[in-house]
């Protein structure tokens, strides 16, 4: 629960208030498991002086118990319960914070209710939620361990001949078993459809020469993780082996790099460097990594346009890879934190290629 920090922020900035819709956000500071709300109005709302309130259908009523909350039942119009809570903080007016991702439908009817000047969440919440408490960090840890754990299994299974996507679901069934889900649809590329970044895995079999990306992440408590590891069946096109050892050293070199005080950019710089260096600039299309918390892609992102300055605490994915179209690809994802002003790795699966 971060409503505190996140109260303390509000009452600092130049906005009035915020009007956050369920998601992570919400998540992050109420602790309250609504994730998902449909087409119900539910909204919590909180105003720069500290005062707060949650909107929510009566299905929550089991759920949100120590919170102050007006509740709204099927049939009632939920808008007008809202604009009494808003009369209630004086919020019918001013700068207002707004979930980036708010329903549309929601926004519009809220809009009608007063005159605000609106503002994406993001702007405040970024701040938070980008530094990571203790807390928060062991959650992370567990994640990474879950994905390094699934990793082991996959390479103990017996892979030839088995099609991309019932590869995927059996990552999915194992990651499952172990955390609280997915945090995202795993990716499984072999052959030529390693050249895709973010290939959906379909009917082509695992076989004999193939390269074989494997991208996939867990979520506990929430936390998300994130790995990619390129593995190889048999012996390996001359190309692709030469392919996986550059993305390799990018990675390391990326990861070396990584310490508090500079800006991610730099983090990006050093991986982007080595592969145009290397020869194959114009085949690594993607940023370099992406920060992770309750959202799987989430500040600071570690892009050549990435300005956030590194600090113990952040969390971030550094994921450099090559695609060669007609041929294949290589990615290489590791979890990293900053801790004691330098870099640390979540995720320990073994990076050397592996030949199955
Ligand atoms: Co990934
Ligand atoms: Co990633």
């Amino acid at each position: 629960m971060h409503l505190n920090k996140f109260v303390s922020l509000l009452k600092g900035s130049n906005f009035d208030g915020a009007f956050i819709s369920p998601g992570t956000n919400l998540y992050y500071l109420t602790g309250l498991r609504i994730h998902e709300a449909g087409e119900r109005l539910t909204a919590l709302v909180v105003s720069a002086d500290g005062d707060y309130r949650l909107l929510a259908p009566s299905l929550y009523e089991n759920v949100v118990r120590e919170f102050p909350a007006t509740f709204w039942h099927d049939g009632e119009n939920p808008y007008e319960k809202f604009a009494k809570i808003l009369r209630e903080l004086d919020l019918l007016s001013g700068r207002i914070l707004v979930e980036d991702t708010m329903r549309a439908d929601w926004l519009i009817g809220i809009l009608k209710l007063g005159g605000f000047e609106l503002h994406p969440l993001s702007v405040l919440m970024r701040e938070l939620r980008m530094r990571k408490d203790d807390e928060e960090i062991k959650l992370l840890i567990k994640a990474a361990r879950v994905v390094d754990e699934v990793f082991e299994e996959i390479l103990s299974m017996n892979l030839l001949g088995m099609r991309e996507r019932d590869l995927a679901l059996k990552i999915e069934l194992l990651i499952r078993e172990r955390s609280d889900g997915i945090s995202f649809e795993p990716i499984v590329a072999s052959g030529e459809n390693g050249a895709n970044p973010h290939h959906a895995p379909g009917e082509r079999k695992l076989k004999k020469g193939d390269l074989v990306t494997l991208d996939y992440g867990a979520k506990y408590r929430g936390y998300c993780s994130d790995i990619t590891r390129t593995i190889a069946f048999g012996k390996p096109d001359e190309k692709l082996a030469e392919i996986y050892e550059v993305v390799k050293n990018a990675q390391e070199n990326a990861f070396k790099t990584v310490r508090a005080g500079i800006k991610a950019k730099e983090v990006d710089k050093a991986a982007r460097d080595y592969i145009a260096e290397a020869g194959y600039g114009e085949y690594f299309t993607h940023r370099t990594g992406h920060g992770l918390g309750l959202d799987v892609h989430e500040e600071p992102y570690i892009g050549p346009d990435g300005e956030v300055i590194l600090e113990n605490g952040m969390v971030f994915t550094i994921e450099p890879g090559i695609y060669v179209p007609g041929l294949g690809g290589v990615r290489i994802e590791d979890d990293i934190t900053v801790i004691n002003g330098k870099g640390k790795r979540l995720t320990k699966a073994e990076k050397e290629l592996i030949r199955l």
